[in-house]
């Protein structure tokens, strides 16, 4: 996304290379456009460090050096220290929720979200205003709600993420059909959030954006929408136009790359497209396997550079991983139990098992696995891993998980301690994640709300979201409908991961 105004332009999450072991692709391809001039503006923001938002070989290559960069307020500074690597010297280090004015009159406020489930710890949204006109990109950031922004007055343009970006349930070994009812679920629940902050914004126009990518490798091709598949979590902007319209939306304007929109203080946009939108869409099948064969060769180049037999990978995680689980409470507490990897001799879960390792949070140790029963299993290709180590790699999701190139098993509940763990291999990271949770868990929820003869703590006990707003209520069930999670409130329990259980009453 570009933003031009007279007062200068800014060039937002410059993505074009593909990202996690050459998983995901832009979709639709926009390697095509003029990227020397896109690249000559005078603002970089870049939301967070994601690779699909975070293109370190595109930025290098194309984005002018002296741009200033917007920077979201994150408790570490690896996005400031990758972007100065890449040769970026002026930086705008902004304040969360507060409006900083630049040449011009252009007026930017960035929102970091940094929780450690957000991004790999931070993502953000950005609000811009010039000449009376107001954009909020708020990409795939997820706040709790966008009051923030509406206190800054009307907005014209909310462009914002509706698809899938994760590996859930795809990756997970259960039967199809319960594949196909937990990915319903899940696109489902995807829709509902995105309506949900476009009537919390209200702006003129809606522009689907930041999703779904595209999956070029054969062995990934499936989690393309192309099937008719009700469980693909990757719907793409035209389903998002009919979901929309079916919800009584009529302001959603898809955008293509080199598509343009012009907005006016009045609330007009007009758009021109490279091609028509409905007919790009009818060609998709063919627009993917044209891409699926000229992008072919850099997959290849990529797979020949994963391998590193001379690795001895458990020796490496042992070193790299048993530090971290001596200095973490709350995360190996919250997982609570061993963890096991199989590691295959292919590029991904399939083909033969070479070794299986454990990593035991209780005995805070890395070790063979011994034939016990774990809660979490992954299967992997052992190259991925060893490509992991040889780069230094301190966040898993950001790299391996995201690749999709696995496939997980668990006993019982989705536990996010899991995942946050294995983003935070880093030192630093890992300090900051114990320290939030621990600032979390001690956070003495004293506000309530009430659902009809229920009193609840007002504020959802996974990431805080208001309940009074999010909060539905069926039966004895309360769902907060941010992430979807639910809570059986007669006994409090949380019904969706292990842990954050809800303090609720019935009133007699
Ligand atoms: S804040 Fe995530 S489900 Fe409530």
């Amino acid at each position: 996304m570009r933003i031009d105004t007279a007062a200068g332009s800014i060039l937002c999450d410059p993505w074009v290379n593909p990202a996690y072991f050459a998983s995901w692709f832009p979709f639709p391809d926009n390697s095509r456009l003029d990227w020397e001039t896109l690249g000559n503006v005078d603002y970089l923001y870049v939301s967070h460090l994601h690779r699909d938002h975070f293109d370190a070989e595109h930025l290098k290559r194309f984005i002018n050096k002296k741009a200033t960069v917007l920077l979201p307020e994150y408790p570490t500074s690896q996005l400031e220290d990758e972007l100065r690597e890449l040769g970026f010297t002026s930086f705008l280090r902004t304040k969360s929720d507060e409006v900083h004015e630049l040449d011009g009159g252009l007026k930017i406020m960035i929102q970091a979200l940094i929780s450690p489930t957000d991004g790999p710890i931070g993502d953000s949204s950005l609000w811009v205003e010039h000449d009376g006109i107001r954009v909020l990109n708020q990409n795939d950031a997820r706040p709790t709600d966008l009051s923030r922004f509406n206190e800054l007055g009307h907005v014209h343009a909310h462009m914002l993420q509706f698809s899938g970006a994760i590996w859930y349930p795809m990756v997970y070994e259960l039967p199809d059909a319960a594949k196909t009812a937990f990915g319903k679920q899940k696109r489902d629940r995807q829709f509902d959030r995105t309506w949900r902050y476009i009537d919390d914004l209200k702006a003129d126009h809606v522009f689907p954006i930041a999703g779904p990518p595209c999956f070029l490798d054969d062995e990934l091709w499936q989690f393309n929408d192309i099937f008719g598949d009700e469980g693909n979590i990757f719907p793409d902007q035209a389903v998002f136009l009919e979901e929309y319209a079916k919800v009584g939306g009529t302001n959603g304007i898809v955008l293509l790359p080199g598509s343009v929109t012009s907005l006016t203080a009045a609330g007009e946009a007009e758009t021109t497209h490279p091609v028509p939108v409905d007919e790009f869409f009818a060609n998709k099948q063919a627009h993917l396997e044209e891409m699926r064969e000229r992008k072919a060769p850099i997959i290849a180049a990529e797979k020949a550079s994963w391998r590193h037999p001379e690795i001895d990978v458990l020796g490496e995680l042992k070193k790299r991983i048993e530090p971290l689980l001596e200095e973490s409470i709350y995360m190996a507490q919250g997982v609570g139990g061993p963890v096991r990897f199989d590691f295959t001799d292919s590029f991904g879960p399939t083909g033969e098992i070479l070794e299986s390792i454990v990593v035991d949070f209780p005995g805070k140790q890395v070790r063979p696995y011994a034939g016990e029963k774990v809660r979490y299993r992954f299967k992997t290709g052992r190259a991925l891993v060893e490509h992991l180590i040889h780069i230094d790699e301190g966040d898993w999701v950001n790299s391996l998980f995201l690749s999709c190139r696995f496939s997980a098993a668990r006993i019982g509940q989705y536990n996010e301690f899991v995942y946050a763990f294995f983003k935070c291999l880093s030192e630093e990271r890992l300090q900051y994640a114990e320290g939030w949770y621990d600032e979390h868990e001690k956070a003495v929820e004293a506000e309530d709300t009430q659902f009809g003869d229920w009193t609840v703590q007002r504020r959802c006990p996974h990431l805080k979201a208001d309940l009074s707003r999010f909060g539905v209520v069926d039966g004895n069930v309360l769902t907060c409908q941010l992430h979807g999670w639910k809570f059986d409130l007669p006994s409090g329990r949380c019904l969706t991961s292990v842990g954050h259980k809800i303090r609720a009453s019935k009133t007699e």
